[in-house]
């Protein structure tokens, strides 16, 4: 069956999620975290996405901005910044103007130019995302951003993959499902879609029941995946 609808996992697949603590670090400021900004970013994303399965698992559900600002928390201390209030104010303010890769707009404008629908599918809630989506003007060549917040539930469970089927009425099997989340994408796969895991940094693959159809370096090849 031939792909229709091209759908993006948002914060490391779209938007880049270190940007926040890499600009941070670049201002006088905050100045304190110049050297271990980015051990300070990869503990935020570990523990926010940590939360998010354990929430998911325990039956506990919260808004994704929740999670974001108890792994933030959890990472400030850890890296022995937990005592400085205005630099998790500016790194959560950051978090809701991330700049997307730049080739995104044009990857997505040639998706749509081809008749393709495009969608974001993300743990964010819809303010976080319409956040992300504005600031990297990104609107115009997107169809949807479908939240986690509507089932109530993180991914993977399948009820989010779900939400994709019932917003286009399409097949499963006419979903190319993009995610720098190699979890996300594995899962994705075990699910039903096509999946492409976009691995920028060279990281095994994850040890689960399911494997990404394809692997790529950055988003420049999906086009060409979806049959563009
Ligand atoms: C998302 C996280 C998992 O956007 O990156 O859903």
């Amino acid at each position: 069956m031939p792909i229709t609808t091209c759908v993006f996992d948002a914060y490391g697949t779209l938007f880049d999620v270190g940007a926040a603590a890499r600009q941070a670090a670049s201002e006088p400021d905050f100045a304190a975290i110049k050297d271990d900004w980015m051990v300070l970013a990869e503990h935020w994303r570990q523990k926010q996405l940590s939360y998010s399965w354990l929430r998911a698992v325990a039956g506990a559900h919260t808004d994704f901005w929740e999670v974001t600002q108890n792994g933030l928390d959890w990472a400030l201390e850890k890296t022995g910044h937990g005592g400085d209030p205005a630099l998790r104010e500016r790194l959560l303010a950051l978090y809701w103007e991330l700049q997307a890769y730049p080739e995104v707009p044009g990857m997505l404008a040639a998706l749509k130019a081809a008749g393709m629908n495009t969608a974001i599918l993300s743990n964010g809630s819809p303010e976080m995302l319409e956040g992300a989506v504005s600031s990297a003007g990104i609107g115009e060549v997107l169809d949807v951003s479908l939240s986690v917040q509507s089932v109530g539930i993180f991914k993977p469970d399948a009820r989010v993959y779900d939400l994709v089927g019932q917003h286009f009425g399409c097949d499963k099997a006419e979903v190319l499902f993009v995610s720098s989340n190699g979890w996300d994408a594995a899962a994705a796969t075990g699910y039903g879609f096509t999946t492409a895991w976009v691995n920028r940094s060279g990281e095994p693959m994850d040890r689960l029941p399911w494997t990404p159809a394809h692997q790529l370096r950055d988003l420049t090849g999906i086009p060409e995946l979806a049959g563009v």
